[in-house]
Formats: C-alpha cells, sequence, structure tokens
C-alpha cells in the first residue's frame, strides 16, 4: 500500500470512529428522555468503545505504514459524513423534543442495521490480529444491538 493511501485509509477510519461517536451521542440523548436510562447508557458506552477501537486501529495501519493491509470494500470520507449527518439530525429532534420517545428503538434498529449492510469491517483486508480482534469486537456488538434494538423496537 503506498503512503497516499495509507493516508486515506487512516482518514476513513478516523471519519467512522466520528460516526459512533455521533451513535454514541444519540443513544446519551436517549438516555436523558426514555425511561430505559441504563439501556442506552449501556449501549452507548458500547460505541464509544467501538470509536476508540478504530482510533487504535488507525494508529496500527499508520504505524504498520499499511505494510500487511490491503483495500478492501471502497469507502469515500462523504459518505459516512452523510451517515454522521443523518445520525446528528436524529439527535437534534430528540434534544427538541420532536421525537416520540416510541420511536427511539426503530431510529436505533435503523442505524445498526445500516452499520451491519454497509459492511464497515470491510474497508481493509488484513491478518494483523490486533487489529482484526480490534473489528471483530465492533462487529460482535453491532450484531448484538441489531438483535435488542430489533426485539424492543417490533415487541412480538
Ligand atoms: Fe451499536
Amino acid at each position: 500500500m503506498e503512503e497516499k493511501e495509507v493516508g486515506q485509509f487512516v482518514e476513513v477510519l478516523d471519519k467512522m470512529a466520528g460516526l459512533e461517536t455521533a451513535i454514541a451521542d444519540l443513544y446519551s440523548a436517549f438516555s436523558k428522555h426514555d425511561g430505559d436510562k441504563e439501556f442506552w447508557n449501556r449501549i452507548s458506552n458500547d460505541e464509544m468503545h467501538h470509536a476508540s477501537n478504530l482510533r487504535k486501529m488507525a494508529g496500527i495501519v499508520m504505524e504498520r505504514k499499511g505494510v500487511g493491509f490491503s483495500a478492501g470494500r471502497p469507502f469515500t470520507v462523504e459518505g459516512i459524513m452523510k451517515f454522521i449527518d443523518f445520525v446528528k439530525q436524529r439527535t437534534g429532534e430528540v434534544n427538541d423534543g420532536a421525537r416520540d420517545t416510541k420511536s427511539y428503538f426503530v431510529v436505533a434498529n435503523e442505524i445498526e442495521k445500516r452499520l451491519l449492510e454497509d459492511k464497515y469491517h470491510e474497508v481493509l483486508k488484513t491478518v494483523d490480529e490486533r487489529y482484526t480482534m480490534l473489528m471483530d469486537k465492533i462487529i460482535r456488538d453491532t450484531e448484538m444491538h441489531v438483535n435488542i434494538t430489533d426485539k424492543k423496537a417490533h415487541p412480538a
């Protein structure tokens, strides 16, 4: 991987960290309005960990100068920024009281599903264990978040 490319991937991973932080902020906003405070705080915390993982992953790619990493699914900073804007708009609505608390789980479910569907974990291919362990944790948590919000959004 060329040096220029390393910089681009580091930027993409950094924006992904920004996306996870924006989601953490949204869940934190939910926790202030919804009775299920503990749940929202817990998953908000998970997203903060994901942001931290992604920053560590960016650090690993930099440290290794891209050696052992190759381009996977293409992502643009613009695409990630659009997703961040979407999340921030929802946070604004929650803070303005413009959203029924009943819709919180539906919104969270939509976001978690989109995270999995967009396959952010395929941004880079590598066998670097430190990197893949950090990414695997994000995927496992996100799958769990999809399942929980699915059940809460659509109770049987
Ligand atoms: Fe999540």
